[in-house]
Formats: C-alpha cells, structure tokens, sequence
C-alpha cells in the first residue's frame, strides 16, 4: 500500500468536440469543468491543440477563472502555446508531441536528442512559474532527459499499455521501472492515455504515481450514468487498487 496520495486529473477536452460538432455554445467545457470540481476531480486538464479542434482559446481563460482545482493545460511546444499559457497561467504546462493528422496524442515527447531546441521554450515556462510536465513514454533515456532539463513531471503515456493487450503486462513492467525511476530522480510521476474502469488499477497501484489524468473514457461514461457517478467509480477503482 503507497502512502502517496493518488490525483485524479479530469480531462473535458471532448465536451468541447462534442459542442463544436454544432457549433453552438452547448455543452459548455466549463461547466463540465465545474461539474467535474464537484464530483471530487483534484484537476482539470485540457488540451488546446494547434487546429483548436476542440478546447479553443478562450476555453482556457474561462476554465482558469472558473475553476478552483489545479489547471494542466496541456500544449504542444510552440511559441504560440507559450505565449497563451503564460497569459493563462495554469498550475502546470504538459508539453505533448502533436501532429495534426493524428486523432489524438500518438506517443509520447522526444525530449532526448532535442534539448537545444526545447531548452528556450521550457525555460520561458519555468521562468513563468509554471510547473513543467513532459508526456513522454516509459523510457530511461527520456526520463533521464526530462530531469536534466529541469522538469517537475513526467507524465507516463500509457496508451500502449491501455490499447495493446498482448503487450499489456510487458508495458505495465516497464511503466513500474519509469515511475520508481522518475521518483529517484526527484520527478513527480503522473500518467494517462486510453484508461478505463478496466486498466486503471494496475497503473493506480504504482506506489510511485501522484496523478493519473484521464478523459476520453470518462467523458464517454458520463453520457451514460452523469459526470458524477462516473467520476465516483473511477476514484472508487483506483482507491481499491492504491490499498491493496
Ligand atoms: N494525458 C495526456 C498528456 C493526453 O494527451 C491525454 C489525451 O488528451 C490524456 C492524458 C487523457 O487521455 P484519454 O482522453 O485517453 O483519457
């Protein structure tokens, strides 16, 4: 059993597909944002991506001033996202890979390799006061990398994991390494991609992970049982598995 408490960051990024598929104002991502406050979120994440195909700029300011949880305004690494964040000032930045063609976040952060080019944007968030999060896969090279380049956290993807049953108990071992790894290295380790009723447990058990953010999935449930109880049975899953 882990003494470290586990976060449940709540991600509303497709009420807004689901508002923009009409174009209208309805349903709103802050009052999901407000809904999933009172459900007992600990956070909000949202990601505005380069085609605003779902959350939009002023989204974000909005969440920010309608929120009192942490906001994790989650960013590809462009100067045009730096310079909204700063404008935002959300609780943390999670910088992701982002491709336009993809139909959401495919794999995680190259960080080794590109620190010359990442050092300026990530120290412009960092001067900011904004914690830096890096979405990176479960690999010693990238965590070694995110940590020299000054991070506070890495967020695991675990996508394959989630998606790959074959693979599923090879992913889940190297996502254990990653975690115990990050937290030697003085990195608060969070993860998320593709998590369900299903899968959560094994990732929420890590003695190591302070958070797991989570969208697609609960968003989905919530259609069908409300924002709430969905919400509800994803903490009772993962407070199950963080005891046993
Ligand atoms: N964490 C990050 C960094 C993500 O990009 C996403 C997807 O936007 C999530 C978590 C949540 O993934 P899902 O919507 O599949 O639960």
């Amino acid at each position: 059993m882990s003494d470290n408490p586990l976060r449940l960051g709540v991600n509303i990024d497709h009420v807004a597909t689901v508002r923009n598929a009409r174009g209208g104002p309805h349903p709103d991502p802050v009052r999901a944002a407000l809904a999933a406050e009172a459900a007992g979120a600990d956070g909000i994440t949202a990601h505005l991506r380069e085609d605003r195909r779902h959350i939009r700029d002023a989204d974000m300011f909005a969440i920010k001033q309608a929120i009192s949880l942490p906001l994790n305004f989650e960013m590809a690494a462009t100067s045009e996202m730096i310079d909204i964040a700063l404008d935002v000032k959300p609780n943390a930045a999670c910088i992701v890979p982002e491709r336009r063609e993809e139909v959401t976040t495919e794999g995680g952060l190259a960080v080794a390799g590109r620190e010359a080019q990442l050092a300026p944007l990530f120290a412009r968030i960092l001067d900011a006061g904004i914690r830096l999060s890096l979405f990176i896969e479960a690999s010693e090279v990238e965590i070694r990398a995110a940590a020299a380049m000054g991070a506070d956290i890495v967020e695991l993807h675990t996508g394959r994991y989630c998606h790959d049953a074959a693979g599923r108990a090879d992913e889940l071992v190297r996502i254990r390494q990653a975690a115990a790894l990050a937290d030697s290295l003085g990195l608060e380790c969070h993860a998320g991609h593709g998590l369900d009723f299903d899968t959560v447990g094994p990732i929420a058990a890590i003695p190591q992970m302070h958070e797991l953010n989570i969208g697609h999935f609960l968003m989905g449930e919530a259609m069908f049982r409300g924002i709430e109880p969905a919400i509800g049975e994803m903490r009772r899953h993962m407070l199950a598995a963080r005891a046993s």
